[in-house]
């Protein structure tokens, strides 16, 4: 697509490059006009404005590089105008213009915000060089701040791992919503990594340095779980001693995380939609409105559209909360990020366990060939957590540097049809990889109990010892032909 020309004041910007923007704001025309041939001349784009209101309404709708303003103008002075625009948070640099310049002025113009001092009569060669040098600084200035911002979207998502395309799009979409205060909710199977998004989001956006506080509703009973979100005051029920504040007022300004957001009684429902729809609550027992703001981020591994079908969860408060939704995909999704979680929790487990390591002679581990092709193959029906899990055992369980398989646990052993070595000989056939035979060796055996069962793939996978699943999969990625069972009539 063409680029769109840059909208100026209504009328398109001219093609030709220019050194920079200037509004020009001064009340009277001989010096407006002698100022715009200067400028122009230099090669600076040159707007006029002859009163104060007239400067205010061109700022709004234009961006401008530079602004040069009149100190004394009729409707209003250049400094009361200046502290207006700083209140607006335009940081355009501005040269304050006067002829009545004296050390009073020239102070209380540097403290309102102005770059510079510019006295009648000016001299144009300084003049042009002073703008030169602002709008050339002012542009280092945009440009590193830029520069910091992409390094620090790049070192964003510091613990987390995720090269694969579908977690690369989760991150994009991550660093995409961090700044906004829309409502997100995260979707995905336990254990795929909803909390640690929430946080990353959380850590991402202006609230960062403010309260992350995360509430797993499932996991307290309602009527306790009012007070924790609203607070109470001191007699609104047995046991409430004193004032409390809840979670909405401590996470003010910051985050909020409901975990599990599908466990929420209909009662609980209808609160947080009030709170979401009025930014405001009354603490348990107490008759004040407190406001707050506060981003809410929701978490599930349920279908909450089912459940609105089905009448137990809201629909209002479904919309309220998915006004963004990142879903999460399954580890089995997304194999090629097993290798890099692994080395990532090897890292991590390591570290923490340097000591104990350390005695028996042992720093970095790794796993031996074997069993980084049982954790390719295994599903991870427990996600990441259980990827986690099954690499922290290994490191406490580990008598080398080199972690055989057997210290996975059984459900990770069992899912695969390798137990033994995969020749009779225990060496690879020439020119085939270990994948290749270990694959060979595994469509074999299935083959054959496949057959010895009548091809009954439940009592095929009990023969085998491992799950109906699992023998499913592995019938369809080694591709082995299913005949009709031989039942015998
Ligand atoms: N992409 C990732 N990179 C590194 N660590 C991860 C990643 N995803 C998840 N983890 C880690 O896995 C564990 C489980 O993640 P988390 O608790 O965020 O999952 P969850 O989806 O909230 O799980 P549940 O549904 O069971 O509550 C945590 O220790 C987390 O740090
Ligand atoms: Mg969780």
């Amino acid at each position: 697509m063409p680029e769109q020309p840059v909208e100026f004041h209504g009328v398109a910007a001219a093609d030709k490059p220019t050194r920079g923007r200037i509004l020009v704001i001064d009340d009277e025309a001989d010096i407006r006009e002698s100022l715009e041939t200067l400028l122009d001349l230099e090669g600076y784009t040159v707007h006029l404005a002859d009163c104060a209101m007239d400067g205010l309404r061109k700022l709004e709708s234009g961006i401008y590089d530079l602004i040069l303003l009149d100190l004394m103008m009729p409707d209003r002075s250049g400094l009361d105008l200046l502290a207006d625009i700083r209140a607006r948070d335009i940081e355009t640099p501005v040269f304050l213009i006067t002829a009545y310049g004296s050390i009073d002025v020239a102070v209380q113009a540097l403290k309102a915000g102005a770059n510079d001092f510019i006295p009648k009569p000016w001299d144009n060669d300084k003049l042009v060089i002073e703008i030169d040098r602002q709008i050339a600084g002012a542009r280092l200035e945009r440009e590193n701040r830029e520069l910091r911002r992409a390094l620090k979207q790049r070192y964003a998502f510091p613990n987390i791992v995720g090269k694969s395309e579908r977690m690369q799009r989760v991150l994009d979409l991550v660093s995409q919503v961090a700044p906004s205060k829309s409502n997100i909710l995260i979707t995905g199977e336990t254990g795929t990594g909803k909390e640690l998004i929430a946080k990353a989001i959380h850590a991402n956006s202006p609230r960062a340095d403010r309260p992350f506080v995360g509430v797993n509703s499932g996991s307290l009973p309602p009527d306790l779980l009012e007070s924790t979100l609203f607070g109470h005051v001191k007699g609104a029920f047995t046991g409430a001693v004193a004032n409390r504040k809840g979670y909405f007022e401590t996470a003010n300004r910051g985050t909020i995380f409901f975990d599990e957001i599908g466990t929420l009684s209909a009662d609980m429902q209808v609160k947080l939609l009030r709170v979401l729809q009025e930014r405001e609550f009354m603490p348990v027992g107490s008759a004040d409105v407190i406001r707050v703001d506060v981003r809410v981020i929701a978490a599930t591994n349920a279908d909450l559209s089912r459940m609105v079908d089905d009448g137990r969860f809201r629909q209002d408060l479904y919309y309220r909360l998915n006004v963004i939704n990142i879903p999460l995909p399954p580890l089995r999704d997304r194999k090629e990020d097993v290798p890099r979680l692994v080395e990532h929790f090897f890292d991590v487990y390591c570290r923490e366990n340097e000591k104990y390591l350390a005695a028996d002679g042992r720093s970095q581990l790794h796993f031996e060939p074997e069993a980084t092709h049982i954790l390719m193959d295994y599903t991870w029906p427990g996600n990441v957590r259980e990827l986690e899990n099954a690499i922290e055992r290994a490191v406490v369980l580990a008598t080398s540097e080199e972690v055989p398989a057997s210290v996975l646990p059984e459900q990770v052993l069992h899912s695969t049809g390798v137990r033994t070595a995969p020749g009779p000989d225990g060496k690879l056939p020439a020119g085939a990889s270990l994948f290749e035979t270990v694959a060979d060796y595994e469509r074999k055996i299935i083959i054959e109990a496949l057959e010895e069962c009548g091809y009954s793939q439940t009592e095929a996978a009990t023969q085998l010892k491992i799950p109906l699943s699992t023998l499913n999969q592995k019938i369809k990625r080694l591709d082995i032909p299913v005949k009709r069972r031989s039942s015998g009539n």
